[in-house]
């Protein structure tokens, strides 16, 4: 496997790395094109990868003043565990492509930063790889086409001390990324993938089968699958990618214990609802204690706010840490989240609000 860097990451952040902004400008100049519009491409007409972004400019802030801010903390707790703060990295493959050191480089400044990682299924480096008495760390599940297949990699993360396993639901097919077909995005020849096949083997079609509905549905996972994964683990199963409320009730049912709010980035289905208006008819849907993490477009301090008080436990970031990954490695990656951290430490103070628990919709207004 050989990926072609137009510059080589930097072996030290300069003084214009302010800004998730200007890491994703940085970033650009470190990838092959194609890995570029891998990244920053979504489904169709990309229009829920920009409202993603757009839809916390509509949601404005409403701050206390003159509180007692003294006794502040960012700490967080979800299954029992607790996080020095809740900003944790989403499931993102193949990270290779961004960077030689790849999920190696994310999790060690994941760790450093004490951030949460989710490991992706299609992770270059293999769970047995990383730290294992790092306990922030979740593994992210791709349905891998059966039972057995995918119950092994729930063992695996079982044993090298993974502390919850995260099921992707909103990709049972690849959402249709003009973009990527456009410039004939391929992974490298050759690249490593240790957890699953890059592409999950499909059942063999005969005449007159439909290549959708009898190909890749035909091994999606239902309800049932989940709530016998459910069943054969300690670890709590989190479901990433519920958009409907009716589908967090059921996910209950089914033995899940946390979700994840999110709409991949806008990368699987185009036009659906923006996930920060599905956290909120969600967080009304489901027991108030019952974890709803979130991700799609939090590119400041003050997004991790909104989001937190809009219902969620804590919040994923996705190409963020993606940027910082091609940039700088593991320092570019802790830089990322140390900025993000330190914006939403100053939004809590500057918001009146000391501890998690505090975030709430009373400050927030809607138009
Ligand atoms: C993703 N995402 C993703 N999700 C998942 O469950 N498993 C995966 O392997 C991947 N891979 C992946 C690759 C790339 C390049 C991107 C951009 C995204 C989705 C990811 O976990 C998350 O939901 C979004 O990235 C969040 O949106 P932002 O923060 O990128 O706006």
């Amino acid at each position: 496997m050989s990926q072609n860097f137009p510059l080589p990451p930097l072996a030290q952040i300069p003084p214009h790395l302010q800004t998730i902004a200007d890491y994703e400008q940085q970033a650009r100049k470190h990838l092959p094109d194609m890995v570029w519009q891998y990244l920053q491409g979504g489904s169709m007409d990309e229009i829920s990868v920009r409202s993603n972004l757009a839809q916390f400019a509509h949601i404005q802030l409403l701050p206390r003043m003159l509180k007692d801010l003294t006794h502040g903390s960012t700490e967080c707790e979800i299954f029992g565990q607790k996080f020095p703060h809740p900003i944790f990295l989403a499931p993102i493959g193949h990270q290779q492509q961004f960077h030689p050191e790849a999920e190696a480089a994310s999790a060690l400044a994941a760790e450093v930063l004490g951030s949460n990682m989710i490991l992706s299924t299609f992770s270059n480096t293999d769970m047995r790889a990383l730290k294992r008495e790092n306990p922030y760390k979740w593994f992210q599940l791709y349905w891998q086409g059966g039972r057995e297949k995918s119950l092994a990699l729930v063992k695996l993360a079982e044993q090298q001390n993974f502390k919850a396993i995260v099921i992707t639901v909103d990709s049972p097919h690849t959402g249709i990324r003009d973009r990527e077909r456009r410039v004939f995005f391929q992974l490298p020849a050759g690249m490593q993938h240790p957890h699953t096949p890059a592409h999950i083997p499909l059942p063999e079609l005969k005449a007159g089968d439909h290549p959708v509905f009898n190909g890749l549905m035909k091994i999606a996972p239902t309800w049932d699958d989940i709530a016998w994964i459910a069943q054969q683990t300690s670890l709590p199963v989190i479901l990433k990618g519920v958009l409907h409320p009716l589908d967090a009730r059921l996910a209950i049912q089914h033995g899940v214990r946390g979700l994840i709010v999110s709409n991949h980035g806008g990368r699987v289905l185009d036009t659906g609802i923006p996930p920060l208006t599905a956290l909120q008819l969600i967080r009304k849907a489901v027991p108030a204690d019952f974890p709803l993490l979130y991700d799609g477009g939090v590119r400041r301090g003050s997004d991790v706010f909104k989001a937190i008080a809009l219902g969620a436990s804590a919040v994923l970031i996705g190409r963020p840490y993606i940027y910082g990954l091609a940039c700088a490695g593991a320092l570019g990656v802790a830089h990322v989240v140390k900025i993000l951290k330190e914006e939403f430490e100053i939004t809590m103070a500057l918001m009146g609000t000391a501890a998690l628990n505090d975030i709430t919709e009373e400050y927030i207004f809607q138009k």
